[in-house]
């Protein structure tokens, strides 16, 4: 199975390249555990980000052939193309940063209203 990633690091003034990786074959699996397979095999320098791995969090979110997939729980596909969500949140290759969105769930609640206290016990 081939994948190829999209790889760019924040702030490079340079185009972003992409990678081919060739696979073995494993049978079903998903993004993040093809991401981390090139990590720990092929190309350590390869940038994915993985926390919860049962789709709840969001960390891992790429987009997978030009559609936002959360990578822990879709499968990898022969000839996919991974890349970041969006290239002016990118940190480095497929990871984003996502504080912003993190920092909006606690900070307001549905209809925009300022929550300061969203996240105090009571
Ligand atoms: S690692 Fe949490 S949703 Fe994928």
């Amino acid at each position: 199975m081939k994948i190829t990633i999209v790889r760019e690091q924040v702030g490079s003034t340079t185009e972003a390249r992409r990678d081919t990786f060739d696979l073995p074959d494993v049978g079903p699996t998903s993004i993040s555990s093809a991401l981390q397979y090139v990590a720990r095999h092929m190309d350590s320098s390869i940038g994915y980000y993985l926390s919860c791995r049962r789709g709840m969090c969001a960390c891992c979110v790429v987009r997978a052939n030009g559609k936002i997939e959360t990578a822990c729980v879709v499968p990898v596909t022969d000839g996919m193309v991974i890349e970041p969500i969006r290239r002016d949140l990118l940190v480095a290759d497929t990871v984003v940063d996502l504080s912003m969105a993190r920092n909006a769930r606690f900070d307001f609640d549905n209809a925009g209203n300022d929550r300061p206290d969203a996240c105090t016990p009571a």
